[in-house]
């Protein structure tokens, strides 16, 4: 039980809410004239440790607190998972590794790039001339393949052997989408625990059951549910609908106004950070250990040591290589996380249709994504590849390649998402020419290819319960959410809600020592930035009679 919560009512204080609701706009009545800049420090600059950075620096500035914020990243780009390579490493070639599509529903990253002023695009993959967009491949045959022009919905509502399928998917996807909406406004919005709030918006019967689970009590034909929706889990999650929950699934299906920042969507978490932090980029956080004042001491692996009021831990706990001294009371839990290869590579040549059992002539969809035969059921396995070996190839770009003989010879730039890394053989055989062991080479029919495993999102087991976002006094954890969703939009979506929680404990905590100040002499004593000390009792104690009062 918070303290404070019994002690504002009583006291007829609502406290942040009314401060805000009153038109003060700063806490210049409540701030003791020497409460000192607040120092934060977050580990992580992703999507999570960006938007939490870019939300509290706005939220302590309206405030009229001041938090001076550092980021703390051990690798040398800001955006984690969220990042581009260069093709052929020229600069105006960069392609999307990790995250690389982002939705109109995503209000965080669409306002974010609006601010920012980054450009965005829908649709600039090149696609060789006459090819279909989309085909769906099971290892014997495409079970669909799709061509028009117009959006994947407009295309899926034509296909009459699938029935109301598609349209049911699409009605149960919106409503699904507008429960988790809620999660971005008040009463939800700001929330203290993940698994509270998901239970409150209606979700938690959602994340509870399989997608699988999720669509037959649904009325959703097995057919649509294997030949789209599964493909739509495997290219997003490398992940079968009997293993997935069935909110993630609905995330899969909600791709309505698919979009990415030109160049990388990463810009906008550089963004947010130049806007609101300093950060270190090459800087591991190695330990974080708590002091008896209650801030902490973080070091990092070089060894250097300083003291933070705050720390906010915006990356999975179980890869981050953090010591917390001593463990906090609630530690995150070790979940499984999904090793996902990813190969770009460019090439001259179009895929080879014989290796998808096509009439020579014909032309692979620029988009193959996969799905299960029939008779494959590995249920809840993660190893569920099944017997097309990957999950996804796309042409996700195009260029002309500078290290060939001529010059700038025009060039197909392919992505490949697959559960084994990829070798020369599997490269032969999609493309139907010769790959050297080697791999690249200038003139070759590959000139360029960049291999990249990563821990890419938890396996999304159906759970009702998630980690606690307030892991002990002044330390905060993002990265629950991902076992919720795991996309950049909801990591940015836990930043900008632990931002406001950090906040709103500031206020709540100026308010105490305003509350202090008119009460001296009445037994209540503030140790500022510590608490509250009530001469001789415990939180517990003082509590009582002041419950007694509402
Ligand atoms: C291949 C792939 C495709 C994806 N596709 C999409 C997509 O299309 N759309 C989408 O929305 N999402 C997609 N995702 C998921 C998305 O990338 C993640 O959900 C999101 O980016 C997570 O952001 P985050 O900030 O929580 O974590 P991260 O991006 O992982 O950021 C954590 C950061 O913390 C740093 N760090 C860790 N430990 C320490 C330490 N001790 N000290 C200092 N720094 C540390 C890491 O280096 C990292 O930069 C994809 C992911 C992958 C891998
Ligand atoms: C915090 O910032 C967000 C985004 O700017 C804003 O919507 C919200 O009202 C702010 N809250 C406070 C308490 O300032
Ligand atoms: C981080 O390290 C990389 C590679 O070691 C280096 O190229 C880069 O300049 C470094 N960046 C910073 C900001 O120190
Ligand atoms: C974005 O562009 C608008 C108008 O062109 C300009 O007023 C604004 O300052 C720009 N913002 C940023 C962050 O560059
Ligand atoms: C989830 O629970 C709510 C009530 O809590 C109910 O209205 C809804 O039908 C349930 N949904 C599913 C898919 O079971």
């Amino acid at each position: 039980m918070h303290l404070l919560t019994p002690l504002a009512a009583a006291l007829s204080l609502p406290l942040s809410e009314a401060f805000r609701r009153s038109g003060h706009e700063t806490l210049d009545e409540l701030q003791p004239q020497e409460m000192s800049a607040k120092r934060v420090a977050i580990i992580g600059a992703g999507a999570g440790g960006s938007s939490a950075a870019y939300y509290l620096s706005q939220n302590a500035t309206k405030a009229g607190i001041h938090a001076d914020i550092t980021v703390f990243e051990r690798s040398s780009h800001i955006g984690g998972r969220s990042t581009t390579v260069n093709a052929w490493s020229d600069p105006n070639a960069p392609i999307e590794l990790g995250a690389s599509i982002f939705v109109e529903v995503n209000h965080i990253l669409v306002s974010a790039a609006k601010t920012f002023n980054l450009s965005t695009s829908s649709d600039d993959r090149p696609k060789p001339d006459g090819a279909p967009e989309l085909g769906i491949w099971n290892g014997e045959e495409f079970v669909l393949v799709t061509s028009a022009e117009d959006g994947w919905w407009d295309k899926a509502k034509l296909l009459w052997r699938y029935g109301l399928a598609p349209i049911r998917t699409n009605s149960l996807m919106r409503s699904t989408v507008g429960k988790f909406l809620k999660m971005y406004e008040e009463p939800a919005f700001p929330f203290k625990s993940l698994s509270d709030v998901a239970e409150q918006v209606g979700l938690t019967n959602i994340t509870g059951v399989t997608g699988e689970q999720f669509l037959k009590a649904n009325s959703i034909g097995d057919q649509f549910a294997n030949d789209v929706i599964q493909a739509s889990t495997r290219v997003n999650y490398a992940q079968n609908l009997p293993l997935i929950h069935g909110l993630e699934t609905m995330v899969c299906m909600a791709a309505s106004g698919a979009m990415s920042v030109d160049r990388g969507n990463w810009q906008i978490f550089s963004q947010m950070l130049k806007a609101s932090a300093t950060t270190h980029l090459n800087t591991t956080v190695a330990k974080i250990s708590k002091q008896a004042d209650k801030t902490y001491a973080l070091t990092t692996s070089s060894g250097d040591t300083s003291i933070f009021d705050i720390v906010i831990l915006a990356a999975p706990l179980q890869f981050s290589k953090l010591v917390i001294d001593p463990a906090p009371k609630h530690v995150p839990d070790q979940i499984p996380y999904v090793k996902l290869h990813v190969t770009l590579f460019a090439s001259p040549h179009k895929l080879d249709p014989t290796a998808f059992k096509l009439d020579p002539g014909n032309l692979v969809p620029q988009f193959v994504l996969t799905t299960l035969l029939p008779n494959e059921n590995y249920g809840s396995d993660p190893n569920g590849v099944g017997s097309t070996g990957f999950f996804s190839i796309s042409i996700v770009g195009a260029g002309l390649n500078p290290r060939s003989t001529p010059k700038n010879r025009p060039e197909y730039i392919y992505k490949i998402f697959s559960p084994k890394r990829i070798d020369s053989v599997f490269l032969s055989k999609i493309l139907g020419e010769h790959v050297p062991e080697e791999g690249e080479s200038a003139n070759g029919p590959i000139s360029w290819i960049y291999h990249k495993l990563w821990h890419s999102y938890p396996y999304e087991y159906p759970r009702v319960t998630f980690d606690e976002i307030k892991l002990d006094e002044g330390l905060f954890y993002t990265s629950g959410i991902e076992s919720f969703i795991s996309t950049m939009e909801t990591s940015a979506l836990m930043g900008k809600n632990v931002a406001r929680l950090v906040v709103d404990e500031w206020i709540e905590s100026a308010a105490k020592q305003k509350i202090e100040v008119s009460e001296a002499g009445e037994g209540l004593k503030l140790q500022p930035e510590v608490g509250w000390e009530f001469k001789g009792l415990k939180d517990q104690e003082i509590q009582k009679p002041l419950k007694a009062k509402l």
